[in-house]
């Protein structure tokens, strides 16, 4: 979604500039710029190219300055074009333009505050929600950007992080913050903003976290926060080891790639220095909580609601705790009967997502208090919010499709099976070292899934030539199915939906034709016989199927059935490794359809807006 970068330095920005826009391209975006002020004047460069092209635009023109702001913009009020890219002016008349503002997130009152700047006189140049802010400080204007933008943002309403600076004072950057990230990067004598602490690795590692409501003055050697009430705040400096290498590629030819072949890594990472399973695991309240609860709803989004759906059958077999999972665009929005003895937990591997932020203050103002997030981004909005945090070591994702996001998720979320299971009387100490033992040997059974990929290559051939898919699981494995489904969708355009195999005939098999490849998981678990049933169903159809197996399952390759052959059998595990092949395959088919796979059409990494 929208990328923010802002600087005011004795040195040019516009290079710092455009390399954090470089860093925030994997969020997804339409369009892009730059708006630099240079010997008196606002200065601005926008493109509905890529970075590499504002790059070469921003030579052309010849365009430096010491104080800037710039932009990736993922389109929502008004199409990709240039007229809506930010950064956005503002003058009056046909006077130089005075203010140049970019903003992330959606103004609801637009429409009102558009007519009202309309009639004082202010022309309006785009389609944009964003440029009403812009007329807005400017109207406010007399001689104190940071007094025009604190008066300005009283009067909006929705979600924004905006950067802004203007004509009149040349070293100076003042940002504000409302249910959009945006942090301040702190230097010596040079200070920057934004949206994403990752645009900022090579320039500072120095980052301060701003709050919902939050207006930042930003000069050369002063950063003054102000808080919601206007009183002066201190938010605390942390030392963010984001490495400018998380954008390498290394020896990948993507990102989504590099962090699939990352997983085993990534899942140690998220396991690191646990000895034995404790509550505390999760906080220091989580005793207490856990001891208080009788039910868990899981709050979620896309693939991380997915792996809160594999959470369900794991906590429901292993703790016996009632679980309701719910897409959180759904649940904010719908009557529900709330249980102050549940547990929420959110599940989101940015932090920021909009609609499970929305629901998790929908559960709290409902009464719901006791919170946990498992969360990818230890310095995100979610952990801020909740009372209980479970951080995943899974390291920056770039790809927009979720991997090592989503199997660090599900890592995570067995500890918190463990956990629940054990404050409840039902985990042994013999069963605990059992589990703790199989979380530990998984790197290693997860490369062992990895160096299934030629034969997972040899597959993407066949599907790339596919328009529809279906994919089928069966209990643990039905959660995966719909993770595969998304993934191949999302990233190769290919329409696939995902069914419980025992549903196939009550609707999805009038489907089926040999030109619809049905992908089925087929772990050796108590419902296999029972899959095996639902295959023949697809088999006498004429359907071709694709088989992840265990060993084991006495299924064999044959006319119409084609057997990739999983190395080990994981128990309550397997869905983590049934996830890895269906990743490979989502992104060896894209590569064969030559999609833009880390940063597929229309969709964005962090969605940070309803
Ligand atoms: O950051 P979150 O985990 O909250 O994001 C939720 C979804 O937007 C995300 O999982 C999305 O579905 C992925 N792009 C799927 O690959």
């Amino acid at each position: 979604m929208c990328g923010i970068v802002g600087a005011v330095a004795r040195r040019d920005v516009v290079p710092l500039l455009l390399e954090g826009l470089k860093r925030l391209e994997y969020r997804g975006y339409d369009s892009c710029g730059v708006a630099v002020h240079a010997d008196g004047h606002l200065r601005r460069a926008r493109s509905t190219q890529r970075v590499a092209e504002l790059r070469a635009q921003v030579a052309r023109e010849d365009l430096h300055g010491f104080t800037g702001i710039a932009h990736t913009r993922w389109a929502t009020h008004g199409a990709p074009a240039t007229c809506n890219a930010h950064p956005h002016f503002s003058g009056r008349g046909k006077g130089e333009p005075r203010i140049a503002l970019v903003h992330n997130g959606i103004i609801e009152n637009y429409d009102e505050l558009r007519t009202e700047l309309q009639q004082a006189g202010y022309v309006f140049e785009s389609q944009t929600d964003t440029e009403v802010i812009a007329h807005l400080i400017n109207h406010l204007y007399v001689d104190d950007l940071f007094q025009a933008v604190r008066q300005a943002t009283r009067r909006l309403v929705g979600a924004y992080a905006i950067a802004v600076f203007c004509r009149e004072e040349p070293h100076r950057v003042v940002g504000a913050r409302q249910g959009s990230p945006l942090v301040v990067g702190c230097g010596a004598g040079e200070n920057f903003l934004a949206s994403d602490a990752l645009a900022l690795a090579g320039t500072t590692d120095q980052i301060m976290y701003l709050e919902d409501g939050d207006v930042v003055d930003l000069q050369l050697a002063r950063v003054w926060v102000v808080d919601s009430r206007g009183e002066p705040v201190d938010r605390p400096v942390h030392t963010v080891h984001i490495h400018a290498a998380a954008a390498d590629l290394g020896p990948y030819r993507h990102y989504m790639q590099k962090e699939i072949f990352e997983q085993p890594r990534a899942v140690s990472d998220t396991l690191r220095g646990i000895q034995s399973v404790t509550p505390e695991l999760f906080g220091d309240a989580a005793y207490k909580i856990f001891k208080e609860i009788d039910n868990v709803l899981i709050l979620a989004c896309g693939t991380s609601y997915y792996a809160g759906l594999t959470a369900r059958y794991w906590i429901e077999s292993l703790a016996k705790i009632p679980v309701n999972v719910e897409i959180a665009s759904e649940y904010r929005y719908r009557d529900s009967v709330p249980n102050p003895r549940t547990l929420v937990v959110t599940v989101s591997q940015s932090g920021e997502t909009a609609d499970t932020l929305a629901a998790l203050k929908h559960a709290r103002g409902l009464g719901m208090t006791h919170t946990l997030t498992v969360c990818n981004v230890a310095t995100s909005a979610m952990v801020r919010e909740c009372q209980l945090a479970y951080i995943t070591r899974a390291g920056v994702e770039i790809g927009v499709a979720s991997t090592k996001a989503f199997t660090t998720q599900l890592t995570a979320l067995f500890l918190l099976t463990l956990a629940l299971a054990q404050i409840k009387g039902r985990l042994t100490d013999e069963q605990e070292a059992e589990h703790l033992k199989a979380l530990r040997h998984l790197p290693v059974a997860i490369s062992a899934v990895l160096a299934l990929e030629p034969q997972i290559m040899a597959w993407a051939d066949r599907f790339a030539s596919k328009e529809n898919a279906l994919f089928l699981g069966r209990g643990l494995h039905y959660p995966i199915a719909l993770e595969g489904a998304l993934k191949l969708k999302e990233i190769s355009y290919i329409h696939a939906e995902a069914y419980p195999a025992g549903e196939l005939k009550h609707g999805p098999l009038a489907l089926v034709t040999d030109q619809i490849p049905v992908v089925t998981i087929a772990p050796r678990d108590e419902l296999l016989e029972k899959l095996k049933s639902n295959m023949q169903e697809v088999h006498a159809r004429g359907g071709e199927l694709y088989v992840f197996a265990d060993a084991d399952t006495r299924i064999g390759n044959s006319d119409g059935i084609h057997v990739i052959r999983m190395p080990e059998h994981y128990g309550k595990l397997s869905p983590i490794l049934h996830t890895i092949p269906l990743q490979l395959l989502a992104y060896h088919t894209a590569c064969v359809r030559g999609t833009d796979v880390d940063k597929p059409r229309n969709l964005a990494k962090s969605v940070t807006v309803e």
